[in-house]
């Protein structure tokens, strides 16, 4: 696939998608989605890819929003339209079976925020900052930044920093814990590879199920509990589990097979 607005390459079994619009601060305009939607599928579906990165070109930036120039001219019925394709994307990144960091390189507003929300863990650079600046342009967040956030930090901070806009510096997003890790930039990629690194050797279902139940408990919609039981039955099924426990009495490293 040939991607206008990212770049997409496969190191060692990771995937590393940089949003690539270094003029306009990566932006996210309607391709970018497009092309975001396109590689996350490419997630899902290739065997090769154990996990992925999100980050941005340059050191400046993350992704500045959604295009403001696209945004404006929006009226209430595309724009509707607009955000809930936004939302489902943005789900789409979020219920991935298998592991998605955020490598926030710079200034994640706005929809950048909140792509880094959807992802499921976020690193970012000493230099990141956070915000939801919507109210300055007279809107509010629309692909999903008001609910992953309130999950995330609270609502009462969720509320404040939405409706003032101010921004939170790296180390203050990892203080109210909507950032995992804060690196140096030229640690960034390679402190989210170790954390892939980490579970290459973990069997993919449980990966997967893991992901998918942690969602479920923030889901309206979901019975999480529900969910995992139905997981924990479905993993006893696999070859996987079988060498785990096999592997345990025999006092040896478990060789999963991701069957
Ligand atoms: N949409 C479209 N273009 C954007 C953009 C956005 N969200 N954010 C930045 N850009 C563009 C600017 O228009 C400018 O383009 P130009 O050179 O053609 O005029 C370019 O990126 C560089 O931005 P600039 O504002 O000159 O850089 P800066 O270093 O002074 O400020 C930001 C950087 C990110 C703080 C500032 O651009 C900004 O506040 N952007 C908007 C953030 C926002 O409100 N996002 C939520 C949108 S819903």
């Amino acid at each position: 696939m040939e991607y206008k607005n990212l770049t997409f390459i496969i190191e060692n079994n990771i995937a590393i998608i940089t949003i690539n619009r270094p003029d306009k601060m990566n932006a996210l305009n309607f391709e970018v989605l497009d092309e975001l939607y396109i590689a996350t599928k490419e997630i899902y579906d290739n065997t090769e890819i154990i996990g992925a990165i999100v980050t941005g070109s340059g050191e400046k930036s993350f992704v500045a929003g959604a295009d403001i120039h696209e945004i404006a001219a929006l009226n209430e019925l595309n724009g509707r339209k607009a955000a809930e394709k936004g939302q489902e994307l943005f789900a789409y990144i979020e219920n991935a079976p298998k592991l998605i960091i955020a490598a926030v390189n710079g200034y994640a507003l706005g929809g950048g925020c909140e792509l880094a929300m959807a992802c499921h863990i976020r690193v970012a650079a000493e230099h990141a900052q956070f915000a939801q600046p919507e109210i300055n342009i007279g809107i509010v967040p629309g692909y999903g930044g008001t609910q992953r956030m309130a999950q995330m930090i609270g609502k009462s901070k969720t509320i404040e920093l939405m409706l003032t806009g101010d921004r939170l510096s790296a180390q203050e997003a990892y203080q109210m814990r909507l950032v995992s890790y804060v690196v140096p930039m030229a640690e960034l990629i390679n402190k989210c590879k170790e954390i892939i690194n980490k579970i290459r050797e973990k069997p993919a279902l449980s990966i997967e199920l893991i992901i998918s139940c942690v969602n479920s408990a923030f889901n309206k919609d979901d019975d999480g509990y529900k969910a995992e039981a139905n997981a924990f039955a479905n993993c006893l099924a696999t070859d996987d589990f079988k060498e785990g426990t096999t592997a345990f009495m025999e006092k040896r490293k478990p060789r999963f097979s991701g069957r």
